[in-house]
């Protein structure tokens, strides 16, 4: 069993370490490091509060029936096909240790848990690094095809965290085709940030049967904190996953709120535009000043990389002096070369970027 460096958490967030090795004195900050709907979560589930908190006394459905319910009727997703978790993460974790994963194919960089999740179920991992072309990042597809020849499994984020690539769902169903015998997990967390339905494979009917999709509530609706998550896939594979899932992982107050999510129309479509705006935004004023993206930004994070200085870190105290907190990507296998993360937020709050950027970077620049 591997358990070593490969295997502790690489999560960011960490703001408290960050002031202390920076020599900053900690102060509240406008934390861009996170990426869930600047709008936080619908104001319905602050109303409601009152009557969600007598989900606290009784035990919850052993499965989640609440989220269960909610994907029924959102994407049409019988409960044969889907199983709940306590986030998308519960399922990350779960799937290679019930389907018995023996070696995965993580492209990188991705999301740690990939790797720390098969790693943890006694998988070996293959790294397939995401080729870096003068300064995009490529997802090269004919690449995995070939690896995938040494692995019984892939992992795909679809939009890609942190490096926000997208790819077609034609794509996806071609190597779930090419490799009837192997996993295809495509971790459609950030989708529903992404405006085009075609490419979600969330809502194909015809999922392949080697074709597991995770998904999550906590981004979109900005409820990291109530965990509530599942995966998608066909019923003989849930039936397997049931079989090794811990009860009650998912919680009353979760479980309750989710069919409540089914009345939020109006937020979804908020988002939607106010996210597509202000990540144009985003990017168009921090490319003008020479920072580089890898591509066009997909969902509601960006991803840049650092040139004024050699170190990041100039970057990251500039940031925290004046209150912003960035998420320092450094811990990314191949992002090493100063790469950070930034959240899009509401318009306010990006302004307050933006400006702290451009009167940093105009001082380096002249200075
Ligand atoms: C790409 C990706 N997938 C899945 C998750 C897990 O999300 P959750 O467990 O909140 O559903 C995260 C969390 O940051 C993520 O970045």
């Amino acid at each position: 069993m591997a358990v070593n460096g490969e295997t502790t958490h690489r999560h960011g967030g960490f703001r408290r370490t960050d002031f202390a090795r920076l020599g900053i004195g900690e102060r509240a900050v406008l934390d861009f490091s996170v990426n869930l709907n600047p709008l936080g979560p619908p104001s319905l589930i602050r109303d409601r509060w009152p009557q969600l908190i007598s989900g606290i006394e009784d035990y919850p459905s052993v499965e989640g029936e609440g989220i269960a319910y909610y994907y029924q009727k959102k994407y049409g997703i019988e409960p044969d096909h889907f199983l709940a978790g306590n986030g998308s993460t519960e399922m990350i974790y779960l799937i290679p240790r019930a389907l018995g994963i023996k070696k995965a194919l993580v492209p990188v960089p991705s999301f740690h848990d990939y790797s720390r999740g098969s790693l943890l179920a006694g998988a070996s991992v293959l790294y397939q690094p995401i080729s870096q072309r003068e300064d995009s990042f490529a997802i090269d597809i004919g690449e995995i095809m070939d690896r995938m020849r040494e692995s019984d499994a892939l992992w795909l984020g679809n939009p890609n965290n942190p490096t926000g690539n997208l790819h077609p769902k034609e794509t996806i169903l071609e190597i779930c085709r090419r490799y009837p015998d192997k996993w295809i997990i495509v971790d459609e967390a950030f989708m529903p940030f992404v405006e085009k339905k075609n490419l979600f494979c969330v809502l194909d009917p015809d999922r392949p049967g080697n074709l597991l999709v995770l998904h999550s509530l906590t981004k979109f609706y900005a409820l990291a904190g109530i965990r509530m998550g599942g995966v998608i896939a066909s019923k003989e594979v849930i039936r397997t996953l049931r079989r090794f899932k811990e009860p009650w992982t998912v919680n009353g107050i979760a479980e309750r709120i989710a069919p409540l999510l089914l009345e939020c129309g109006e937020y979804e479509e908020k988002t939607l535009s106010l996210v597509r705006a202000e990540r144009n935004r985003l990017f168009e004023n921090i490319r003008r000043s020479g920072i580089v993206f890898p591509s066009i930004p997909s969902a509601n994070f960006l991803l840049c990389q650092w040139r004024f200085t050699e170190n990041l870190d100039d970057c990251l105290k500039e940031f925290l002096a004046l209150g912003i907190y960035v998420r320092d990507c450094r811990n990314f296998p191949g992002l090493e070369k100063n790469w950070f993360r930034l959240a899009v937020k509401t318009p306010e709050e990006n302004d307050r970027l933006l400006s702290a950027f451009s009167s940093f970077t105009a001082r380096r620049k002249n200075g």
